[in-house]
């Protein structure tokens, strides 16, 4: 696909890109809807992309060419509006470096993607941070990597007004091969914890399902679990976020909060546990833990968020019942999308295979699945094909 990308460009603007940059999906392994409540996730970077060529230009026109959508966003980087469609993620992104003081003149661009939209797997988050990569570079911007995470989350929320957290953005940026990356998402400290790849692989279920209402309910549950700290905080002085309540401590307050918000509550408080354990549980090479943890994740997002669906749910029962399979888990918002499964090498094959035709048989739709090889985030790749 990166020769038809630099064909294209080559086609479009007479001559070679300046530099081409790429920007990694994600996976979240543990840690759903934690991170807009000052916890804790444990994401990696996925080999699904999104790929911007580029050029710089003198005036201040920028002109975008999309291979997913055949069509180009023409506008000026001074003054645009939004337009939703996929350019409000570029212009999101200059509107939050023209706050910031940044000059960002006209560029041509090239981009395309294989993160499926609407996924569950950021490809949102991936453009943005590959644009604010591009930008900088382009412009010679000085941007530390952390600010340039809180940017591309900025342009998403400021912007696009999608109020999520800082998860995607942080790991397209940030993101290490072979490695999954330990968040703290209050103070943005993190460490990267190694998956033994010769043990285990991450292997991702793509449901075919695509998030509806997801915005709504999203930001539903994002304001249930902010009123619930709120209404903890009454009498747990000190609590900021649902972050700062231990299960004891909610155990005993529930009762001060309406069923669902408690519901709510408990998922992210259980989750924020979790995660930490299943740190623990990988830099101790404890993969059957993590699995088992992956499994309550799924359990709680379930029963107690309620961001499943029955397609979600079916994928993981079918992960369930072949051997090897560790650990199965809805990855991502919810509503749709994918799962994430934690299997043993040999045990892929049979994972396919199982999958593909219980899904299949169940639903009539045929799964898309497939290995996650965890990469690096964003960077500069080589301009030859
Ligand atoms: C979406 C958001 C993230 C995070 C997840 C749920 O991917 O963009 O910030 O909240 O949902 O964990």
């Amino acid at each position: 696909m990166k020769t038809e990308l630099l064909s294209k460009f080559l086609e479009l603007f007479g001559e070679k890109p300046e530099l081409v940059i790429k920007a990694p999906g994600r996976v979240n392994l543990i840690g759903e809807h934690t991170d807009y409540n000052d916890g804790f996730v444990l994401p990696v970077a996925m080999d699904k992309s999104i790929i911007i060529a580029a050029r710089g230009r003198q005036d201040q026109q920028a002109s975008i060419y999309s291979l997913n959508f055949n069509e180009t966003a023409l506008f000026s980087v001074d003054s645009f509006k939004k337009g939703n469609s996929w350019a409000d993620y570029p212009k999101g992104v200059i509107q939050e470096y023209r706050k910031l003081g940044e000059q960002v003149s006209g560029f041509d661009a090239v981009v395309y993607g294989d993160i499926p939209i609407g996924a569950g797997l950021s490809s949102s988050a991936a453009f943005e941070v590959a644009v604010a990569y591009l930008l900088a570079k382009l412009n010679r911007i000085k941007i530390e990597p952390l600010e340039m995470a809180r940017l591309a989350q900025r342009a998403e929320n400021l912007f696009v007004g999608v109020n999520c957290g800082i998860m995607d953005q942080f790991i397209a940026v940030l993101g290490k091969k072979g490695h999954a990356l330990f968040l703290d998402c209050r103070d943005l400290s993190y460490q990267y914890a190694s998956i033994p790849a010769d043990e285990v692989s991450v292997v991702v279920c793509d449901s075919g399902i695509r998030r509806g209402l997801s915005d709504s309910e999203y930001n539903l549950r994002r304001s249930q679990c902010e009123e619930g700290a709120r209404r903890l905080a009454k009498v747990l002085p000190g609590v900021k976020a649902l972050r700062d309540v231990s299960l004891e401590q909610f155990q005993e307050h529930q009762g001060l909060l309406p069923e669902e918000m408690g519901r709510m509550c408990r998922h992210v408080i259980t989750e924020n546990q979790r995660v930490k354990e299943a740190v623990v549980a990988l830099n101790e090479d404890d993969v059957v833990r993590f699995g088992q943890l992956m499994n309550q994740s799924h359990q709680s997002l379930r029963d107690d968020f309620q961001v499943s669906c029955k397609e979600l749910d079916l994928l993981v029962e079918i992960a369930h019942s072949v051997d090897g399979v560790l650990g199965a888990r809805l990855t991502g918002a919810g509503f749709g999308g994918c799962t994430v499964n934690l299997v043993r090498n040999a045990s892929i094959t049979l994972l396919f295979e199982t999958v593909k035709k219980k899904y299949q048989a169940e639903t009539g739709i045929g799964p898309a699945v497939y290995p996650c090889q965890i990469e690096d985030g964003v960077g500069k790749i080589p301009i030859t094909a």
